[in-house]
């Protein structure tokens, strides 16, 4: 008899909340009882509100438990959890849950699936295909299909990918690199993670196929210190891509050679800003470089150098095997394809839902994420990360469109939705976007180094009621200068949300005054 298969997830948000411990004791009370499990570690699905979201596979339907703790474990067994059997903690079949059936998985379909750490169970999922197929079709028919799909990056500034590898394809190296950002410094954000931890062959596959489209024979991931589990994972991953020959030399007899470094990062924000990371991985101060040069032509040790962001590049396998076009499908105008769009702050079910552009933050919140934890209404939410505007309950109807948000002032990043109740003081939420540049600045250009500081000050002022109008004016001043002369998004986007709340939660200045 085949032994019974049980999932339980190996990924950070989940092992937060106990999801070694439940593995420990299934795996106890399987021998306790004299059951034959294979215990499988696999990623997230992402519905990170049911973990530990365990899931046993019983006449091939794997079967939901969801947050399972190890204190539960005798009874699910002694309920014949193994042949999926009614327990308080079951779902059901993990794919007739609302949260997962509706989301267009283009990039995280292998998340959850999968076990991460077997390449066998990859290859048996499409892994490598992709990388086959562009073996066969040649680096320009790759470009091409990028192109095709409208893919932009996913790491902030939506920048198209196909003019990025064209350019590094067509300017001349004698060596040329792929650049992984894996710094996910945006709060709220987590989708990297999920992928790395959940599906890292898939993003092994997804560089090489980039190297292979412009030239590239050498690899970076700069990951953030602060995910040492993605870490472990990853390093275990490229050990075993490179002991099977998908890493190396000579790759699948392609006459293609590829490999990866792993970096780790040491816990700064503005090291995700592309050529603060170039530095960083050059082992210097992670400092913001002036451009041009375009990294794309002068990068990494001064070579043309792709940088793309972890979803980004997982985007392509797909792009490969089912087409350009049929990516390009989906989403609204110039937003093409999917985005893992990824809800915190006071949701009731935070998780990554992985939805085509043109869906609202408000279909978001309430459809997938419940709406506020707390139950109360919300106020505001912040989409995009520290320098993401704060959209007003009213604005929640906007389509998630890259156009669509910036004219209303706004930028959906890296997909991030953090979500406040009516209980937040925004006036406060307007000092911490100055505060966070002051404390992350990379401190090269004086609009930001200086400008940040400057602006916390003004706002205490302001939250004082000290000459309010006139530090009204300061402020928006100071704002103007930030956006028109600071070097890199960093100044200029952090009066994107001190903008936001003078505009609409002026009203929370004065009741700070009254909190005093
Ligand atoms: C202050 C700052 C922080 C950034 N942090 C990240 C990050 O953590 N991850 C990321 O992928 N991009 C980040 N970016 C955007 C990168 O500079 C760059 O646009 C991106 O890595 C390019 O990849 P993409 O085209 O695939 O998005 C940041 C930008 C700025 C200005
Ligand atoms: S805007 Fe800020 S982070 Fe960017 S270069 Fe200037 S000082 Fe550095």
């Amino acid at each position: 008899m085949a032994r019974t298969k049980i999932y339980v997830p190996r990924e950070t948000a989940a092992v937060s909340v106990g999801a070694d411990e439940v593995a420990l004791a299934i795996a106890q009370e399987a021998k306790k009882s004299g059951t034959d499990i294979e215990l499988i570690r696999n990623g997230s699905w992402g519905a990170s509100w049911l973990e530990p979201l365990v899931e046993v596979e019983v006449d091939g339907t794997r079967i939901a438990y969801g947050n399972v703790a190890a204190a539960d474990v005798a009874s699910m067994f002694a309920a014949d959890f193994v042949g999926g059997g009614k327990h308080e903690r079951r779902i059901g079949p993990i794919m007739e849950i609302p949260y997962l059936m509706d989301q267009d998985r283009w990039t995280f379909w292998r998340c959850g699936l999968v076990d991460p750490l077997s390449i066998e169970d990859f290859q048996a999922h499409s892994g490598f295909k992709a990388l086959k197929q562009a073996f066969t079709d040649g680096p320009d028919a790759v470009i091409e299909a990028v192109a095709d799909s409208g893919l932009r990056g996913r790491g902030g500034a939506g920048f198209p990918t196909g003019i990025k590898w064209r350019t590094v394809a067509d300017t001349d190296g004698d060596q040329k690199y792929i650049a992984c950002n894996a710094d996910e410094g945006d709060s709220g954000t987590f989708s990297d993670r999920i992928l790395m931890e959940g599906d890292p062959f898939g993003l092994i596959e997804s560089m090489a196929i980039a190297g292979f489209a412009v030239g590239a024979s050498v690899g970076y991931i700069y990951l953030r210190s602060e995910y040492p589990l993605a870490h472990s994972i990853l390093a275990r991953a490229i050990e075993t891509a490179r002991n099977s020959g998908w890493l190396g030399t000579n790759i699948d007899d392609s006459g293609f050679d590829f490999d990866i470094e792993l970096h780790l990062g040491a816990g700064s924000y503005v090291c995700g800003e592309e050529t603060a990371m170039l530095e960083s991985l050059e082992g210097k101060k992670g400092i913001v470089r002036y451009k041009p040069p375009l990294p794309a032509h002068e990068g990494l040790f001064g070579k043309p150098t792709v940088i793309n962001n972890v979803v980004t590049l997982a985007s392509v396998p797909n792009i490969i095997n089912l087409g350009g076009e049929r990516y390009a499908d989906m989403g609204v105008n110039r937003s093409k394809g999917s985005l893992a769009f990824q809800l915190a702050g006071n949701i009731k079910r935070g998780g990554l839902v992985e939805k085509s552009f043109g869906v609202t933050v408000r279909e978001l919140i309430e459809d997938w994420g419940g709406g506020t934890a707390s139950g109360r209404p919300v106020k505001a939410v912040q989409v995009g990360g520290p320098l993401g505007a704060y959209l007003t309950a009213e604005q929640l109807d906007t389509p998630l469109d890259y156009e669509a948000f910036i004219e209303i002032g706004a930028m959906i990043g890296h997909g991030g939705i953090v979500v406040f109740d009516d209980t937040v003081n925004m006036a406060q939420q307007a000092r911490f976007a100055m505060e966070f540049c002051a404390i992350e600045s990379c401190g090269k250009c004086t609009p930001c180094r200086i400008g940040s500081t400057r602006g916390v000050e003004v706002i205490d002022r302001m939250i004082a009621g000290e000459k309010r109008e006139d530090n009204y004016d300061l402020l928006v001043e100071l704002c103007d200068t930030m956006e028109d002369a600071s070097l890199c998004a960093m100044g200029g986007m952090t009066p994107y949300p001190v903008r936001s709340v003078l505009k609409y939660f002026a009203e929370d200045f004065a009741s700070s005054e009254d909190l005093e």
